[in-house]
């Protein structure tokens, strides 16, 4: 995983967004200097064993399709790109077309991006302003919110209910300046049972206000590998020594909302922060670290006169061992042409530090692990979000649709602390 140089960048306080949950943050900062007075990280009870065939099985890969990528919520915008109402994204999430749109009343709706007439793709992969999408095989329309409202010579065309034939809608919601969908057309989805309160925490980050200043993709491992790495310091200072690791050290302390899971750094000194009252606790201290959402996100913050968050979306690619990751980059405030450089400098350090550097060596491990000569990898008991991470995974792939209420509930996992 990747920690910017300047871990702590130096932007400046938000204001409380939320008392309670800013509340909860400082717990969590306390929690990790005591870690850092005492030298100490957390641990698990025991080293982990993950099955080498759950990185390189097709049958185990296509399982975690089903029970993982299309039941659970998966983040696939962010509230800056469609901030204005009638607009829209189209993409193809690991081939499933989904259009996002903002209607007209300024709400979020997710859809199936596929006509109702014979199946075409109605809108174009891509952002922009619209009010009426036209299907661009037999030029049926339908608006913003999904509604058919014009079939084309529709008097030859026979009599349809079109009250019955609008886009098919998918779960979506809007949170902490991300949006969220599952791709499983449902009545509904728990989205507060998933999130467990965390994406309150996550609002200040402050991703609603931001700007959109970068993207870049990165190819890579099979997507469990990938995310192991967004939840390992204990290899920083070793794969990244001549790029950043050098700077910094190898200990993890982790935090969990069910699957979700910050991982932070205890520095040595970090306890000097007791010395100022917790009100004058900078945002920047409060909110270091990594903050990943289950099953697929990745939020680092960057220094490039200013923060510079990174926002990896990683999906699984057509085969077992192949995975794409997009790196969406968001600053507080629109960058003149002087910060624009320095991201741009940032972002090419980042996919030079995430292509070469990590998913290089993710890559390695998938054919290494595809020989089927070694039984387990191993998880330390440093290692602790990693064993939670596979814990879910698992848990995931064995529960049922009507069971997922119920974990949703628990403790998975080993207890890390
Ligand atoms: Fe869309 Fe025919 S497939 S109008």
């Amino acid at each position: 995983m990747y920690v910017s140089r300047g871990y702590w960048p130096s932007f400046p306080s938000r204001g409380i967004r939320n008392p309670m949950s800013r509340k909860q943050l400082i717990e969590m900062t306390r929690r990790h200097m005591a870690h850092s007075k005492a030298g100490s990280v957390d641990q698990a009870p025991d080293v982990f064993r993950v099955p080498a065939a759950h990185y390189c099985d097709p049958q185990r890969g296509q399982l975690e399709r089903t029970q993982i990528w299309r039941r659970l919520p998966l983040m696939l915008g962010f509230s800056a790109e469609l901030g204005e109402k009638n607009t829209y994204r189209a993409m193809e999430v690991a081939g499933f077309p989904v259009l996002l749109t903002r209607d007209g009343s300024g709400e979020i709706r997710a859809f199936v991006n596929m006509c109702s007439h014979r199946g075409s793709q109605i809108v174009a992969e891509g952002v922009g302003q619209a009010r009426r999408f036209v299907c661009p095989y037999h030029g049926w329309t339908y608006n913003v919110e999904g509604s058919l409202v014009g079939i084309l010579d529709s008097a030859e065309f026979g009599e349809l209910d079109r009250s019955c034939l609008g886009l098919t809608p998918l779960p979506a919601s809007e949170r902490a300046g991300m949006i969220f969908v599952v791709l499983r057309p449902q009545e509904s989805f728990d989205f507060e049972a998933y999130f467990q309160g965390y994406d309150e925490i996550l609002e200040h980050l402050g991703l609603g206000d931001c700007h959109v200043v970068g993207r870049q993709s990165v190819d890579g491992p099979n997507w469990k590998i990938a995310y192991d790495g967004y939840l390992d310091f204990y290899h920083l200072p070793i794969l990244h020594r001549e790029s950043f690791g050098s700077e910094i050290g190898n200990k993890a302390v982790y935090d969990n909302w069910g699957p979700h899971q910050r991982v932070n750094m205890p520095f040595p000194g970090m306890e000097k922060l007791e010395e100022k009252p917790e009100a004058d606790w900078p945002d920047a201290v409060l909110l270091a670290g990594i903050w990943t959402i289950f099953p697929h996100i990745s939020i680092a913050t960057f220094d490039a006169d200013g923060p510079l968050y990174m926002v990896s979306q990683l999906f699984p690619g057509e085969a077992v061992d192949e995975s794409i990751t997009l790196q969406t980059f968001l600053s507080p405030q629109a960058p003149d042409a002087k910060q624009q450089a320095k991201i741009q400098q940032q972002m090419e350090f980042l996919h030079h530090v995430v292509q070469d550097e990590d998913y290089a060596t993710g890559i390695k491990i998938g054919r290494a692990l595809a020989t089927g000569t070694k039984k387990n990898v191993l998880f330390g008991r440093n290692e602790g979000g990693g064993q939670r991470f596979h814990s879910w995974v698992d848990a995931l792939v064995e529960t049922d649709d009507d069971g997922l209420p119920e974990l949703f509930a628990r403790q998975v996992g080993p207890t890390v602390r």
